[in-house]
């Protein structure tokens, strides 16, 4: 039997991740969205650039949950976006609902399956999702880390000129201002990138990474990041649905980890078929703590708000 996807929000991330996981033939697809046509019509156009693409997987388009039922993985983008001038966190009150909402219809249809979240802020949306699903640790992810490693892995193999395949970056924490691109353990087919760029260069990248999704609002202006977005997500359930184990940074729950406990911050984990199947502490360097204990207290502050919201 074919595996099944749900993506809860019809936007830019929600298409384009529906678009990713047909055009992978990995699952079926359900996409939610409480705008009446819209889920319906994207599917359906979706589904129409199946015989030309060549994917055998049925789309379908939905307001409500019942068509979700059984999910293997939801994909959880609803929300609202940023605009110019706002922070991820400005979204916090307005999308804790929308997570809220889903969260509870999604463990009534699909109580099995793993969560992938997406919405921003997301470290504390993970957070809304873990604390309403009441799902195992295991089965609530955020996707970030491998977006903001992206962007960090694409300024550097510019820079240098050479493939983007050759870069691997590690960025931890969590998602917003606060993230930690970790310099000493990114690099060029093994070269550690400090032996390649001068500490003025690295600076300039990290601070462009970490403005990363500012960037493209400021040029779209109406919203955020999408394309970048969605392919981290599908990459996350692709490693779940085909058991990979690809190890990624991902938004996960910590329970004394890196010395942070009872949230969700970016660390590299291990995915496969039950979700996160491991947790990696890498030894940081005393500096380097600090920086993801600030980003930790970062994200704190946001649950706090929302552990007094949720009761
Ligand atoms: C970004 C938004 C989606 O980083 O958080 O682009």
């Amino acid at each position: 039997m074919r595996k099944k996807i749900t993506v809860v929000g019809a936007g830019n991330v929600g298409a384009n991740c529906a678009l990713r996981v047909a055009d992978k033939e990995l699952a079926d697809v359900v996409l939610v969205d409480v705008i009446e046509g819209v889920p319906q019509g994207k599917s359906l156009d979706l589904l129409q650039s199946g015989p030309v693409q060549g994917f055998d997987v049925t789309l379908t388009g939905a307001n409500d949950y019942e068509p979700t039922a059984n999910s293997d993985i939801v994909i959880l983008t609803a929300g609202f976006p940023r605009k110019p001038g706002m922070s991820r966190d400005d979204l916090l009150l307005a999308n804790y609902d929308v997570v809220r909402t889903a969260t509870e219809q999604i463990v009534k249809y699909s109580p099995n399956s793993i969560l992938i979240v997406v919405t921003n802020p997301l470290d504390a949306m993970c957070q809304t999702a873990y604390m309403v699903s009441k799902f195992s640790k295991n089965r609530v992810i955020g996707m970030a880390g491998i977006l903001d490693s992206a962007r960090f892995r694409t300024f550097i193999a510019q820079e240098l000129k050479v493939s983007v395949e050759n870069v691997t970056a590690v960025v931890m924490g969590g998602h917003g201002d606060t993230m930690v691109p970790v310099v000493r353990l990114s690099g060029v087919a093994g070269i550690p990138l400090t032996e390649l760029m001068d500490q003025a260069t690295i600076d300039a990248i990290v601070t462009r990474t970490r403005n990363g999704g500012a960037e493209i609002v400021k040029y779209l202006k109406t919203g955020s990041a999408y394309y970048a977005p969605s392919a981290a997500a599908v990459e996350m359930a692709e490693s779940i649905l085909k058991d990979k184990k690809k190890v990624l940074p991902c938004a996960a729950y910590l329970e004394g980890e890196y010395g942070i406990n009872g949230l969700f911050v970016g660390v590299p984990v291990k995915l496969g078929a039950r979700g996160i199947e491991q947790i990696y502490q890498v030894k940081l360097q005393p500096e380097e703590q600090a920086m993801l204990q600030k980003s930790a207290a970062a994200v704190q502050e946001l649950v706090d708000v929302i552990r007094a919201k949720h009761g």
